[in-house]
């Protein structure tokens, strides 16, 4: 079989294990070619390709990025786009195409497969958001990144007396900031699940440092909200610029350094911030997310040979299976309400009795 391959979206460590892995068993077991798209969809709208062989994918599972390079295009905002995706695969031969990406990469390799284009899915993103799947690769490398960050400030915290604040990624999902935060024994896990009152976070950091501790340590997802006086289940999330990219996405950031000013404010402690940002996403993959990345590229290329169209490679248990793409990309796949209670369970706790206090 002639199989096409892209990745797109944001770029996340893994996306080359799962390019080799597919090459490797396409090559090695169903003596298929391999046509390259580059920069995500505008390679089909554009015309960009790169051969893809055994010796282009040698040396590249321990490589971050992705040698097919990304893009945020999407052909739903291109006239035509996606009748000229359709066509493109039809020009290049190509018998099934793979699309490595996470909800809006996925969401157009599902309108494709609507007209009848043979796709299947791998689910890619640090943000692990994806439905479907239990784990996105290239999210273990982000926490990871994330949590060897944390234990670093944590020292420098420690030393100064401070309030540190780090701010990591993650869109409208927890994930990254959970994660990290437990393991990275943060005092204050905000994430976007649940909107957060600053003047409970700031008194939970005043008791904290009653008890005789003299540092503490804030991890904040980039989507986290402050609760309005309104309503306190809303509110809405800090943006660096009003513009959005072509799946609608606002450019989130910003939201630790307002946090550490009102912490500050509220506390009297000196309170400082760290922006992780794209870091996350660069270099080497985990070990985790390597071996991951290469069992998603199996079980995608087999996906292809049993005609398993429409559907994403996804992880259950430990067990690699086919879903739909439609159900993977139906609904954002936030924090579990049992995660929630581990990073909220305090304030929470404040909250209660400072309203039994009023009462
Ligand atoms: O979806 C992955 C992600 O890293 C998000 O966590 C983040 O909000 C966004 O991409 C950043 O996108 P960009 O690379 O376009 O700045």
């Amino acid at each position: 079989m002639r199989v096409g391959m892209l990745t797109g979206g944001g770029d996340c460590p893994g996306l080359n294990a799962v390019i080799r892995a597919i090459v490797r068993k396409g090559s090695f077991h169903y003596e298929d070619e391999f046509t390259g798209f580059l920069e995500g969809w505008r390679g089909l709208l554009d015309d960009l390709t790169m051969p893809l062989d055994l010796s282009s994918v040698g040396g590249i599972l321990p490589r971050g990025g992705t040698i097919l390079r990304t893009s945020r295009t999407n052909p739903s905002k291109h006239a035509e786009g996606i009748q000229k995706c359709a066509e493109a695969l039809t020009r290049y031969k190509i018998d099934a195409l793979i699309a490595i990406g996470g909800d809006d990469t996925l969401s157009v390799a599902q309108k494709l497969h609507e007209r009848g284009v043979k796709v299947v899915g791998v689910p890619k993103t640090i943000d692990n958001d994806l439905a479907g799947t239990d784990y996105t690769f290239g999210f273990d490398t982000a926490v990871n990144v994330a949590t060897s960050a944390i234990d670093r400030v944590h020292t420098t915290a420690e030393a100064h007396n401070r309030v540190m604040v780090v701010e990591v990624m993650g869109r409208d999902a927890g994930w990254i900031a959970m994660y990290s935060g437990i393991a990275g024994g943060a005092d204050v896990i905000l994430i976007p699940e649940r909107p957060f009152d600053i003047d409970k976070v700031a008194e939970l950091i005043r008791l904290r440092h009653s008890r005789g501790r003299y540092f503490s340590i804030v991890v904040v997802a980039e989507g986290a909200k402050f609760a309005s006086d309104v309503d306190p289940q809303h509110g809405a999330p800090i943006v660096q610029d009003l513009g959005k990219d072509e799946f609608g996405h606002v450019r989130l950031g910003g939201v630790g350094n307002i946090l550490a000013r009102e912490i500050e404010k509220r506390t009297g402690f000196e309170t400082r911030t760290v922006v992780l940002g794209h870091i996350q996403r660069g270099g080497t993959p985990s070990a985790f997310d390597r071996v991951l990345a290469t069992r998603y590229g199996i079980g995608a290329i087999d996906m292809v040979h049993r005609g398993e169209f429409g559907c994403m490679a996804a992880l259950r248990g430990n067990k690699i299976v086919s879903v739909p793409l439609a159900d993977a990309i139906a609904k954002n796949r936030t924090v579990d309400q049992d995660m929630i209670d581990v990073a909220y369970g305090i304030l929470d706790k404040l909250g209660q009795d400072r309203d039994a206090a009023r009462r």
